[in-house]
């Protein structure tokens, strides 16, 4: 009988270890798509300072190596917006909604991968005016996601 009651506490123990673990796994997931989300607003954060003031021109070398970085991110946080990552401990501005419509953030990761390929292929030789147009497109990506799958 009392083989029983320890051989269950030490079920148990193992149990919560085991869930102890998971949660911290999905922290250290949720840890790293916010350091990959905050690379890509540094990245994109420069080019639209260098549209803004109009420096396309003067500035390519800077414009055409933050297109790359963003080519490179883009598709990196997806993936660690697993469910498992719903209970997180870690401070976040995932909106519920992203597990429930799956296929409308789906959607606007697709739309962000396409918008930064676009700019891609314009930063080294497109007129200034046209990587401000695609700059523009990467702007309303990253928005029109945010307005619906990221907290304020
Ligand atoms: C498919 C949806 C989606 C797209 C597209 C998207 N984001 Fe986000 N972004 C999110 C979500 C969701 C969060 C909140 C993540 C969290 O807190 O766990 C976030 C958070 C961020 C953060 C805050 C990271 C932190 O923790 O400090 C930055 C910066 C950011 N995004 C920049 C961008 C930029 C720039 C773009 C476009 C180049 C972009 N995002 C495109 C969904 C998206």
């Amino acid at each position: 009988m009392r083989g029983w009651v320890m051989a269950g506490f030490a079920g148990a123990a193992l149990a919560m270890a085991a869930s102890a673990l998971a949660a911290g796994a999905a922290d250290e997931t949720v840890l790293a798509r916010q350091t990959t989300l905050k690379s890509m607003g540094k990245a994109f954060k420069e080019i639209r300072t260098i549209v803004a003031a109009n420096d396309i021109a003067a500035q390519r070398a800077t414009v055409v190596a933050d297109a790359a970085k963003l080519k490179s991110l883009a598709p990196q946080p997806w993936s660690k917006f697993g469910p498992e990552t719903r209970g997180t401990s870690v401070k976040t501005e995932a909106k519920p909604v992203i597990w429930t419509d799956a296929a409308g953030f789906k959607a606007a990761q697709t739309k962000l991968l396409a918008a930064v390929d676009a700019l891609d292929a314009v930063a080294a030789k497109g007129s200034p005016d046209e990587v401000a147009t695609k700059a523009g497109d990467v702007g309303k990506a990253c928005g029109g996601c945010h307005k619906q799958f990221r907290k304020e």
